[in-house]
């Protein structure tokens, strides 16, 4: 039985310039012939799920109306044994946050969101295209404790060209003050295919890797010192917050993917259903699955990934997982980025800031 539901939702009112995933601005009745995809597809793999952890991501799974979450919602509970889920979350955009919208979601068995604030600074959320201002975010996050979320996390990005260390550390100050669950501080990236990506490239944009830096360090020591553990690099909670579904994904887990662009990796094989959602419709209401991508995945791939991922995490690697590695991790532990404890290999703080790189030796 597949234990990890992920469900990608690819819709959203407004596209970002930053963002890469996969995701369009679409007319109701191109959502509405998307559910009727996704809960055929979801019948599919009825028989071989009893989900303990669920991820709604984006897109904006949030953007849906109220009538499309019934439908959305209703059919999950009607095709799959829900009775084993802990924990289940919902990606939301602040700006698409309603009481009536956040108490349905609640009643359903939805128990965690997790918010894209990006920013408690005007200025940088201008700068990052989004529709809402703080104050709003705000009142989305004490909508979402009314309507009884127990179990909330906000999403920060750092390292957003004309956002002062001064600006990042009154939003990490800020969501102190709400008292999230759960934190995740992402440095911002320039993925291809963005806007922001061109602007780097025509040199309209130049990231400061000093400050961001500064930034990452100041994140850590400020949440820290806040009872927040640092589980994995870009991401912090409270004592038992940890978001289970993301610890399944570094710990090797399996997990079903649903809705276009979705990974999955079940046994040995792994796929990625297509990044088009006509498509993904047509071929998954014609009876066939949306599959653009699928390969074996070894031991071998499965121990790299591991290691890379747990690298990453509080956890650190074992030693005796380390064993591959023995001599770069010695190479890593001469510069800095890692040391040894009597049983695993962990990240030191300035391997925590490179941790794309020290990663990198895995794979
Ligand atoms: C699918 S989006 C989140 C949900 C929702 N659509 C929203 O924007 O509020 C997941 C998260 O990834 C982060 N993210 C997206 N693109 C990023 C980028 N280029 N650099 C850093 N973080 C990024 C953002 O913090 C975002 O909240
Ligand atoms: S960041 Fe969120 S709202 Fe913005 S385009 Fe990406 S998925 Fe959509």
């Amino acid at each position: 039985m597949v234990e990890h539901l992920y469900i990608h939702i690819p819709f959203c009112p407004n596209i970002c310039p930053y963002c890469a995933f996969y995701k369009e601005s679409a007319p109701r009745e191109r959502v509405e012939t998307f559910l009727d995809a996704l809960l055929k597809e979801t019948e599919r793999w009825s028989s071989r799920l009893r989900p303990k952890t669920i991820f709604f991501g984006g897109g904006t799974p949030s953007a849906l109306s109220l009538p499309q979450f019934e439908k959305l919602l209703g059919g999950l509970h009607q095709r799959l044994d829900l009775s084993a889920v802990e924990e289940w979350t919902i990606e939301m955009n602040p700006a698409t946050v309603a009481l009536d919208k956040a108490l349905l979601l609640r009643d359903s068995g939805i128990n965690r969101v997790s918010m894209g604030v990006q920013s408690w600074d005007d200025a940088v959320l201008k700068t990052l295209g989004r529709t809402h201002d703080a104050d709003k975010a705000e009142e989305s996050f004490h909508l979402l404790r009314e309507a009884g979320f127990e179990n909330l996390s906000i999403d920060l990005i750092f390292g957003v060209p004309g956002q002062s260390l001064e600006s990042w550390q009154k939003s990490l100050e800020r969501s102190l003050r709400l008292a999230p669950e759960h934190l995740s501080a992402y440095g911002l990236t320039y993925e291809e295919d963005t806007e922001f990506f061109q602007q780097l490239g025509r040199g309209e944009m130049a990231p400061d890797e000093g400050l961001e830096a500064d930034q990452f360090e100041l994140t850590t020591a400020i949440l820290e010192s806040n009872g927040y553990d640092q589980y994995e690099v870009s991401n912090f909670s409270l004592p038992g917050r940890e978001a289970q579904h993301n610890q399944a994904y570094w710990q090797g887990r399996d997990y079903l993917g649903l809705g276009p662009s979705a990974f999955s990796t079940v046994g040995e094989l792994r796929w990625r259903n297509i990044r088009d959602t006509g498509i993904y419709n047509e071929t998954t209401l014609g009876g066939k699955t949306a599959i653009d991508f699928e390969e074996d995945v070894s031991e071998e791939l499965k121990l790299k990934e591991r290691a890379a991922f747990g690298m990453r995490t509080l956890q650190g690697l074992s030693l005796s997982e380390g064993i591959p590695w023995n001599e770069h991790l010695i190479g890593l532990e001469h510069q800095g980025l890692v040391k040894q404890t009597s049983d695993r290999w962990l990240l030191t703080p300035r391997g925590r800031l490179l941790a794309d790189s020290v990663s990198e030796i895995f794979v």
